[in-house]
């Protein structure tokens, strides 16, 4: 089978497919987080408004290319999109009201997870020479500055590392649930190549 010109299996097709719908998932829901925490943070934390504008308007443009980008895939954005949303606005908001470093802390725990994630996929996607490798390459710049902001200003903390913990904990479970379990399984495959 070829896709954009590429000649590609069914399984690494697949592959790619589910890597699209996961990363417009994880899109959406960090655009839901950092929506409640600047809805929250222009009373709370109005320093972090500049940031978390920032940083949303590149959520919102990451998710638009990778929504963009299913079509010529042939694949479709994930079945449990709500999970996303309402997950995504309830750690934000409840971050936000614990205050900055709590904010900090939920957004060097979810970039740091999306880095290490968008890592993998890309060493994956340019052994299969997949023009996917350089969208995901090109956005991964912008993540890094959210995740090297948040890291330059996190107090470490117990609550902070219960925090980062838990967001970890709960981004790899958001994951399986919306994908039974497809995604994970592909990310160990991942890093076993
Ligand atoms: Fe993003
Ligand atoms: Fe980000």
């Amino acid at each position: 089978m070829r896709l954009l010109g590429v000649a590609v299996t069914l399984t690494t097709q697949k592959t790619i497919a589910r890597i699209l719908k996961v990363n417009h998932a994880g899109e959406y829901g960090a655009i839901r987080i950092y929506r409640a925490q600047l809805w929250t943070a222009r009373w709370l934390q109005p320093d972090l408004v500049p940031f978390l504008t920032e940083t949303l308007s590149h959520e919102i443009d990451h998710c638009r290319r990778f929504r963009e980008s299913m079509g010529a895939y042939k694949t479709r954005p994930c079945h449990a999109m709500w999970l996303w949303s309402t997950r995504g606005w309830v750690l934000g908001l409840a971050t936000a009201l614990m205050g900055r470093n709590a904010v900090m802390a939920c957004t060097a725990a979810v970039e740091g997870k999306v880095h290490r994630h968008l890592d993998e996929q890309i060493a994956f996607l340019m052994r299969v020479n997949d023009p996917l490798a350089d969208l995901i390459a090109d956005i991964r710049i912008q993540e890094i500055e959210h995740l090297e902001f948040a890291r330059a200003r996190l107090k470490e903390t117990t609550l902070s590392r219960l925090i980062e913990a838990f967001v970890g904990i709960a981004t790899e479970g958001v994951i399986w649930l919306s994908t039974q379990g497809a995604v994970t399984r592909m990310e160990r495959g991942l890093r076993r190549l």
